[in-house]
């Protein structure tokens, strides 16, 4: 018994509330700076007018934008602001119509309201996303300045109504149109990145559903001195803002880098000066132990400054290739040009045994595999992401002919053909290893 009470008092209840829905609109209504704009608001059937009030408010302060009560609209009891710019349809209220004409739209509107609408039987209210049109980027108006090796943040945020799944975002360097970074479809694309800026470019996650797309930029080097672009388009719309990125001084490594590289200019040439002294002093036809020393250290001091200096260069712009192909040059140059000296003869113990160790084809042979063991790391990375293994398998097997080809040229032959064989096959692999480099992707393209 009761529970047969129970469910007629339930369905009456339904009932009720079934004849008094409040609609409003589906998603936020968006409307140009200026304008005016319809927030919708109403029932699908009004049983009477009477004791109607309809309120509506700003859902965040509560201010109340407009008034309908005892028949008639009451403009004095709006806020000031929406005084004259906030208007009934009254003629249409009695068909349950309460949508709200909102005048001269400014950007103070934008927010949420809430439609009241209380009657004799029942209540109900809907809440209405308003937005004002705009796509707006901004940056910042200064460039931006670092040191050597720190992280600098790159400013852009979007102010707009777009959703940010409709928008894309890239970061390029003006000049050269080198891409720095993109976000698209609601994710970042870090693959497309010019290798320079790889693992080093940067959103920061948790500020992107601000529409805050600033880019960090990790240990800036030289090279990265430029301008940048952001450019945001949803679209047909499109905004862009530029930062300068200019560089202050050189870091404490770049000061060593410059100390070497001076260093290695002075000793030679103050050993040039003494060395040239000490010739004239000597007698015509014999060398001394000490002519041969300066010799000497003319040969190694600056090679060696040069050498650490390419060894610091390295460590800060991380530009691998140069720096190990440079170091390995300026390593074995002394040995080459002592090689070619005529003082062979008058050179002692170890140092003796040293030089004639690396005499050229050795240092050839050494220098080949620095050279394309710095290339094999690059196409490494750059093939990285290649559908296919071929050219990675490719570009091993070959590198490892050139080490063993290398190591067989080193050992020295007296048969002058199966040399010129062993150079020759030597050239051949570099060629192929250069090809499965550099040259594949564009024929893969095709
Ligand atoms: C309410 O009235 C306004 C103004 O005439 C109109 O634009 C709107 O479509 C009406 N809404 C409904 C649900 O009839
Ligand atoms: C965007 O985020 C960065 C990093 O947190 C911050 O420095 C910058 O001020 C933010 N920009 C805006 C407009 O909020
Ligand atoms: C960047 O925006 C300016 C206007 O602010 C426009 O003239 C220029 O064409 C835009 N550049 C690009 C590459 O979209």
């Amino acid at each position: 018994m009761m529970g047969m009470l129970g469910c007629v008092l339930m369905s009456l209840l339904v009932m009720v509330a079934d004849g008094f829905v409040v609609h409003g609109s589906s998603g936020p209504l968006v409307a140009p700076l200026g304008s005016s704009v319809v927030l919708p608001c109403y029932v699908d059937k009004l049983s009477s007018m009477k004791g109607l009030e309809v309120e509506w408010r700003r859902a965040d302060s509560n201010a109340l934008v407009h008034l309908f009560l005892d028949g008639e609209s009451r403009p004095e009891s709006q806020e000031p602001d929406y005084q004259d710019r906030a208007h009934f349809f009254t003629d249409q209220i009695q068909h349950g119509n309460f949508s709200l004409r909102l005048d001269n739209l400014t950007a103070e509107d934008e927010g949420r309201y809430t439609c009241r609408v209380y009657s004799q039987e029942d209540s109900g209210e809907v809440l209405v996303q308003l937005k004002h049109e705009r796509f707006l980027v901004l940056g910042s108006d200064r460039s931006v300045s670092a040191y050597d090796g720190e992280d600098v943040t790159l400013n852009c945020s979007l102010d707009s109504h777009v959703s940010l799944e409709d928008v894309e975002v890239s970061w390029t360097r003006t000049d050269g149109g080198i891409l720095v970074l993109l976000f698209q479809d609601n994710q970042t694309f870090s693959d497309s990145v010019d290798e320079q800026y790889r693992d080093r470019a940067e959103f920061f996650t948790a500020e992107i559903s601000k529409g805050n797309f600033s880019l960090r930029l990790k240990s800036v080097r030289i090279e990265d001195k430029g301008v940048y672009m952001c450019q945001v388009s949803a679209g047909v719309l499109s905004a862009n803002v530029t930062v300068e990125l200019e560089q202050l001084g050189f870091s404490s490594w770049h000061i060593a880098v410059l100390f070497f590289c001076i260093a290695a200019g002075l000793a030679a040439v103050l050993l040039l000066v003494s060395l040239i002294w000490c010739r004239m002093n000597n007698a015509a036809g014999s060398i001394s132990k000490k002519v041969c020393d300066l010799q000497l250290s003319l040969v190694f001091c600056p090679n060696i400054c040069m050498f650490l200096a390419f060894m610091l260069w390295g460590f800060t712009e991380a530009s691998l290739n140069e720096t190990i192909t440079c170091c390995a040059l300026y390593i074995l140059r002394p040995f080459m040009l002592i090689w070619a000296m005529p003082y062979l003869n008058y050179l002692q113990g170890n140092l003796k045994a040293w030089i004639k160790f690396f005499k050229i084809t050795r240092e050839l042979a050494i220098f080949t595999v620095v050279f394309y063991s710095a290339l094999f790391a690059h196409g490494w990375r750059l093939r990285a992401h290649d559908a296919s293994i071929v050219p990675r398998v490719a570009m091993g097997i070959s590198f490892g002919v050139i080490v063993l080809l290398c190591l067989l040229l080193s050992r020295g032959f007296k048969n002058k053909i199966l040399h010129l064989i062993l150079i020759s096959c030597l050239s051949v692999c570099q060629m192929s290893q250069l090809m499965f480099t550099f040259g594949f992707s564009s024929l893969g393209n095709t």
